[in-house]
């Protein structure tokens, strides 16, 4: 067992783990955070996407006791009922769900993603991958949030509600 402190959604925690915890379950068994998902346990899904300052990751993937230090930012930190994060938001109003069990995964990837948009990150679908700016189309958002698979089939819903948070519709 080892002791750690972690900082989830501005708040530091006091741990005491098993070294091989992943970061997944110190968020959802050991600090309760069942908003993180847990759908297949390894690297498959997406439903367990969090944000690891500022990037993010798949916590099945990673120990908690590799993020001392880190800010880890959890969909129960990403906004509150009384304050919706912009995607949030448009994931309400777009529908972009059904059951919404994919859906903190899919709202903390497509935060993440559009991050990595604006750093100029190409994918695998960008044309010009030398160019520091990547035009947000159908395409590219489907490339981009292909780690977050949605039982449902909510894909339509999921690429439009990104759309409105960037002021864009589809292309
Ligand atoms: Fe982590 Fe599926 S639970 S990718
Ligand atoms: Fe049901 Fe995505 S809304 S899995």
């Amino acid at each position: 067992m080892l002791a750690i402190t972690l900082d989830v959604n501005g708040q530091v925690e006091r741990l005491e783990l098993d070294a091989r915890t992943s970061l997944l379950d110190a968020l959802r068994e050991h600090l309760h955070l069942s908003g993180t998902k847990k759908g297949c346990d390894h690297g498959q899904c997406g439903a367990c996407t969090v944000l690891v300052d500022g990037r993010r990751i798949n916590s099945c993937l990673t120990l908690a006791v590799m993020h001392e230090g880190d800010r880890v930012v959890t969909i129960e930190g990403v906004g509150d009922r009384e304050d919706l994060d912009a995607m949030q938001r448009a994931f309400v109003e777009c529908d972009a769900f059904q059951c919404g069990y994919c859906t903190p995964g899919q709202i903390c990837s497509a935060i993440g993603m559009l991050a990595e948009v604006r750093a100029g990150w190409p994918s695998h679908v960008t044309a010009d991958v030398a160019s520091p700016r990547t035009a947000l189309t159908d395409a590219e958002i489907r490339e981009r949030m292909s780690g977050n698979i949605c039982r449902c089939a909510a894909y339509p819903n999921i690429v439009a509600a990104i759309h409105s948070v960037t002021g864009k519709g589809p292309r």
